[in-house]
């Protein structure tokens, strides 16, 4: 693990805290002019203004601009076969997301892809991705299998997963989604498939260790809400902690089970209905939003504000996946996040980070610059928050650093 010191940081932007932040509060973040951060082992074990304390450590010149948190992708699909741009001519025939998969395409199509393929294989796709992430600014990432759909290729996803955190830096957050769709074979037998889920894979999964969290694709033609229920509910007796996909294109009652089976998360949200929003803030539920997904599905966004003014804390993520969003740059989540969500550049960064973390389960480990969060930061080539979130279509990241360790951009932006 590393040490660093990083001065002449111009302004330093962060959240405070451990905890995710809603209401007033997620527009709510410590502003640090002319800073100072020094990193020990990996951690962080200082920050003030002035003149830096502390010698004998590597220093890093952050020539004035801002300093952040590094960015938490708390929702993709990281590890799948194949990607999908044959769907593209039939999205713009107006072939509906839901329609393709009914008709074996869509995510039933990953799948085959995703089974075609060596663990090896699956790690070494998705560790680029991950490089790619990583100079966009996300340190650390949640990634869900899916695209198995069986017990053994369940666990092959998720063992890539757990190889890809040993070798790349990036850290990942590993969740169960074996009900991601209904596999083919099961069609005429739905209660057989949630049954494999609950008995057979959930089981495998915790006594492997290879996830922390569960989640359910809720929707249409999907898995019913107290399919759903009943999955989650499964998960959470072998210790795997309850996500969902929720009300991404119909309101089943995704968002108002998240809230009282006391999800982590609930993901999308898209269409969330009143009563869904009310259970989450309840339930203590983060509401994860997608927005690259709604820009390209086409669809409308979630009701973000009124989350935010109902007390449910926002995170934003990618879901980078092949199939409703192939994006994996947390920076144009972030200008959706303004644009389309109408949040504030203050809001957007808590979304993308604090709360970011608090929906995996990390928010004690990363997501704010304090003592004893690790040191994962990001120099933008800029200036303050406003120019990351109004500039659009570049990579603003200057240099990641990640642990202590620096990864540096060469952008020449700004
Ligand atoms: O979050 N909605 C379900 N799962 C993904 C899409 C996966 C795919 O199309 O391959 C999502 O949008
Ligand atoms: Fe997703």
């Amino acid at each position: 693990m590393s040490d660093l010191l990083v001065v002449n940081i111009g302004l330093l932007a962060t959240p405070v805290g451990s905890a995710a932040k809603g209401g007033k509060a997620q527009g709510e973040i410590q502003l640090l002019h002319d800073a100072w951060l020094r990193i020990e082992d990996g951690v962080i074990a200082a920050l003030g203004t002035g003149a830096p304390e502390g010698t004998g450590c590597p220093v890093l010149d952050a020539g004035g601009r801002l300093v952040t948190p590094g960015l938490v992708d708390a929702h993709t699909h990281l590890v799948f076969g194949g990607w999908r741009q044959n769907e593209l001519a039939l999205k713009l025939h107006g072939v509906p997301y839901l329609d393709i998969l009914a008709q074996g395409g869509g995510i039933l199509s990953t799948v085959t892809a995703t089974r075609t393929a060596t663990e090896e294989e699956l790690a070494d796709k998705a560790a680029a991705a991950l490089d790619e992430m990583l100079r966009f600014g996300t340190t650390t990432c949640e990634a869900k299998s899916g695209y198995g759909l069986t017990t053994e290729e369940e666990c092959k996803q998720l063992r890539a997963i757990r190889a890809l955190n040993q070798r790349h830096p990036i850290d990942l957050v590993a969740t169960f989604m074996g009900a991601h769709a209904l596999p083919q074979a099961y069609k005429e037998n739905r209660e057989a498939y949630v049954s494999l889920v609950c008995e057979e894979m959930i089981p495998r999964v915790a006594a492997e260790q290879l996830a922390e969290f569960c989640d359910v694709f809720c929707e249409t033609g999907v898995f019913t809400a107290e399919e759903s229920r009943r999955i989650l509910e499964a998960g959470k007796r072998y210790g795997l902690r309850p996500k969902i996909h929720a009300d991404e294109i119909d309101p089943i009652g995704g968002s108002q089970l998240a809230g009282e089976i006391g999800a982590v998360s609930a993901e999308h949200l898209i269409v969330c209905p009143d009563e869904g929003i009310d259970s989450m803030a309840r339930g203590g539920t983060v509401a994860c939003l997608l927005p690259a997904t709604s820009f390209y599905l086409g669809a409308d966004y979630a009701p973000a504000r009124k989350m935010v003014k109902a007390g449910v804390p926002v995170a934003m993520a990618t879901d980078f996946n092949p199939g409703s969003c192939p994006c994996l740059n947390m920076q144009l989540v972030m200008n959706l996040g303004c644009l389309r969500y109408r949040l504030t550049p203050e809001e957007v960064l808590t979304a993308v980070t604090l709360n970011g973390a608090a929906a995996i389960g990390r928010a004690e480990a990363v997501g704010s610059l304090e003592p004893g969060k690790r040191g994962d930061l990001l120099i933008w080539e800029a200036r303050d928050l406003n120019y990351v979130c109004y500039r659009m279509g570049s990579n603003l990241v200057h240099t990641v650093v990640k642990g202590g360790k620096t990864y540096s951009n060469t952008t020449g932006a700004n």
